[in-house]
Formats: C-alpha cells, sequence, structure tokens
C-alpha cells in the first residue's frame, strides 16, 4: 500500500488508532479504506523455492516480503492487528493469539523451561493462577505467589531459579495497581548480577488498563500481555490476545503460537483492527466516565461497606494512579471498573446480584468487561473460583466482592437500577 504524505508518528495516538500503518508490507489493498478481510487457511507459492523460503524465514522478524504460508503461522488480517497494537504500546512488534489466555501461556511457556520460576503477584486473574498453579508445575516450572506492593519480591529476585516475574498492571479484581517503576528499578538491580541469558523478564498484563491508560514498555518491562476480548475489542463479540515486546521474542512467540495453535481468527482480528481499536479511545474515556461517577455514588450509599475504584481520593494508591494511569494526551484515566462491597453477609451480596440479574435492564450479571453492556459479576464464585475458597483471602479476594464493568449506557440508568436492588436488601 503506498504511503500518506505526512508522517504516522507526527500524529496523536487517537489518530494513529483509526489509521494504524498507512503502508503496511502485510497485504497489497492500495485502493481500499478498511482493509478488506481475508479467510484463506493457505497461501499460493509459485515455487518450491519460494516456499522453502517461507519456512526458513517463519518468525524471523520484519521482512520487506513476508511469505504468507498457512494461516497458523502468519496472515494479513493479523499482521495488520499487530502492526496496530505494537503503535499503541509503543513496542517494537506483536503477536496476537486466540485468547487471553492464549497470550499468557505462550508468553510465560516461551521464556521459561524445567527447573525454572515464575514469581507472581499473589491476586490474578482466576485462570491465570490456574495456569501457573495447576499446569506448569507438570512441565517443572515452579511458582511463587507474592504481595508485589511489599518489599517481598526484592529478595526472592536474587533466586536464581526465577526467571519470570509476572503481574497484573491494575489487578483483576481488586485494582491493586503496580508499581512498574519501583518494581523495575529493583528487577534491573537484580539483573545486573545475572548473564543476559539468565536475566529476569518481566511480564504485564494490562487488560485491565489497556494501552490507553498505561504502555508499560515505556517501564521498560519486557513482553505486555492483552486480553483483546475485553476493551480493546470492546463490542462483546471477539475473543482475542496479544504479547507485545521486543522483536527478540517475536520468534519464540510466533514459534509458540504455530506449535500450540492458539491463533486468532482472520475474522476476529479483522473485527479488532477495524472495529475495536479505532473506538478504544472514545469508548474508554465515557466507560471511565460513567464508573467515576457510579462509584462516587456507590461511596455514599448506607448499605455499601466499601468502594474501590482508582479515580476515588479512597483509593490506597490514588496517588500512584494518578501518576501512573494516564492516557496518551496526558490525563488521568482511572479505568472503566468498580470493585466494591456491601455491609452484612455472603446472603445479602447473593440478593442483591440475583435482584441485579433478575431485573436490571441495563446491568447485566455476566463474566467478562470492558464492553458497551455494563457487567456485573462476584469474582470469589466466579471468575476467580479457580483460586481455592481457603487461598482466596490470601490471593487478596474478597469472596462478598462485587465487580463492576462500565458499559456505554448513561451513568444514571445504571445507579437507577443498582439503586432498585439496594433497597431490596
Ligand atoms: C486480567 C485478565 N487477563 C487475562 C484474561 C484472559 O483473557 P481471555 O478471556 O481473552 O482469555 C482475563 C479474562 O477475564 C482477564 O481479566
Amino acid at each position: 500500500m503506498t504511503q500518506k504524505k505526512s508522517s504516522r508518528t507526527s500524529h496523536r495516538n487517537r489518530t494513529q488508532m483509526i489509521h494504524g500503518k498507512s503502508a503496511t508490507k502485510s497485504w497489497e489493498f492500495s485502493r481500499h479504506l478498511i482493509p478488506p478481510i481475508t479467510s484463506a487457511t493457505t497461501f499460493r507459492l509459485d515455487s518450491l523455492e519460494r516456499g522453502a523460503q517461507g519456512f526458513m524465514s517463519f518468525a524471523g522478524g520484519s521482512s520487506d516480503d513476508p511469505i504468507l504460508i498457512y494461516d497458523r503461522l502468519d496472515e494479513p488480517n493479523t499482521m495488520m492487528l499487530e502492526e496496530s497494537l505494537a503503535i499503541m504500546e509503543g513496542t517494537e512488534c506483536a503477536v496476537a493469539f486466540a485468547s487471553g489466555m492464549g497470550a499468557i501461556s505462550s508468553a510465560i511457556l516461551s521464556c521459561t523451561r524445567a527447573g525454572q520460576k515464575v514469581l507472581a503477584h499473589r491476586t490474578l486473574y482466576g485462570c491465570t493462577y490456574s495456569l501457573l498453579n495447576d499446569w506448569l508445575p507438570r512441565f517443572g516450572i515452579e511458582n511463587t505467589f507474592i504481595d508485589m506492593n511489599s518489599a517481598e519480591h526484592r529478595q526472592l529476585l536474587e533466586d536464581p531459579k526465577v526467571r519470570v516475574l509476572y503481574f497484573e498492571s491494575v489487578s483483576n479484581p481488586n485494582l491493586e495497581l503496580a508499581d512498574l517503576q519501583r518494581i523495575m528499578a529493583d528487577v534491573n538491580k537484580a539483573n545486573k548480577k545475572r548473564k543476559d541469558e539468565n536475566r529476569i523478564i518481566v511480564i504485564v498484563d494490562n487488560t485491565f488498563a489497556t494501552p490507553w491508560a498505561l504502555r508499560p514498555a515505556e517501564y521498560g518491562v519486557d513482553l505486555v500481555v492483552e486480553s483483546l476480548t475485553k476493551n480493546i475489542s470492546g463490542f462483546g463479540t471477539e475473543m482475542g490476545g496479544a504479547v507485545m515486546g521486543a522483536r527478540a521474542f517475536e520468534r519464540s512467540l510466533k514459534l509458540a503460537r504455530k506449535d500450540f495453535g492458539a491463533i486468532l481468527n482472520p475474522k476476529g482480528a479483522w473485527q479488532i483492527l477495524v472495529h475495536g481499536i479505532p473506538t478504544l479511545a472514545v469508548r474508554y474515556q465515557q466507560q471511565q466516565a460513567t464508573a467515576l461517577k457510579v462509584a462516587k455514588w456507590l461511596g455514599k450509599q448506607p448499605r455499601v461497606e466499601s468502594v474501590v475504584y482508582p479515580g476515588l481520593k479512597s483509593h490506597p494508591q490514588h496517588a500512584l494512579a494518578k501518576k501512573m494511569l494516564r492516557s496518551p494526551e496526558g490525563e488521568f484515566a482511572s479505568g472503566t471498573m468498580i470493585s466494591f462491597t456491601l455491609k452484612g453477609d455472603m446472603k445479602k451480596c447473593q440478593r442483591f446480584v440475583d435482584h441485579v440479574a433478575k431485573n436490571a435492564y441495563s446491568v447485566t450479571l455476566a463474566v467478562s468487561l470492558g464492553v458497551t453492556k455494563t457487567l456485573i459479576e462476584v469474582p470469589g464464585f466466579m471468575t476467580h473460583s479457580a483460586i481455592p475458597s481457603e487461598k482466596q483471602s490470601s490471593s487478596g479476594i474478597d469472596a462478598r466482592a462485587i465487580r463492576l464493568s462500565l458499559g456505554l449506557e448513561h451513568a444514571d440508568d445504571i445507579i437507577a437500577d443498582l439503586q432498585a436492588a439496594m433497597a431490596k436488601i
């Protein structure tokens, strides 16, 4: 595709998210405003030599003439999506996967081997916890869960077995922030004592923040993981995941994708590229404004015990949130997620949520997050139920906590639906 006259990088992120790379090596479609969707599992090769070259050069870094072979290796929609994701995160490259878990498992597996250890924050999305706790030990990859907000990790970073430090920039479900500057200073110090091939690799799940609110690569983390299923795809229609980082990681990530097979389907990649990314900024800003209004309202309700939202002064890390969660345009980006608890026992929580499920028009009891519709759930019994109940409190999870993902409805309608349910408990 031909290069437009003005340079992409002189434009704001918001504009780049709409136009992507005006010249892509991934596909020739110079007359299309919107990239056409391709759907072909395999590609025509003009000679055996070109076929052999394609297999040789696959995952070998950026090429001026990528040879497309088979969808599980590379395909044009996914490649264009990856270009846009790398722009948003400010990384050299991105590799897209079938789901957030496809991205997380491939990122961790491509950096570790038997005998090594993953040091992880104690609060993680439930399936990430079960990946680390139930699956990786079967392959000899150990784990230790720690509180990254204490100084606990400093000493543990000295353990030569530790190869990966893994955490969520804003944790699911309790909206705890990881202080990236402080953590990276500690990791860099520990890495000075290690050979390059043994250095600690930092992997950060940035799903709650999205690159609109935080770009962890700016702090020097090695790999950023996103579940594209959430705010980035945004409409609740696609599943996807991605890992972003330096070009040096691209090969092993693509090889992991090829052999474990967690490929994003081309139609999903196209939807995320054409509908999700270009609308992320406006959706995020609107949903965030609603989240702030709802969080403030919740904070004033006599039946509410606590509200956790990074945009509230009462958030224990509000100052850090104001520093770290910034849109590319410099505004405080406090997010689209709230966690709150009601006064009373689990029965009260259940009565409230059931009332919402049965009666609320604007709020739906459903897992997932970051989509156009407001969703409510109880992580301890749903998304985080893979963490055994006796371990939940040491993982920072209160069984009674309710998670709210704000959508695009009118804030007052959401408040009215929550108020109606609160009156019934
Ligand atoms: C923080 C976080 N990371 C990763 C995932 C996994 O993403 P996916 O459902 O796309 O596999 C989720 C899913 O809820 C999540 O909340």
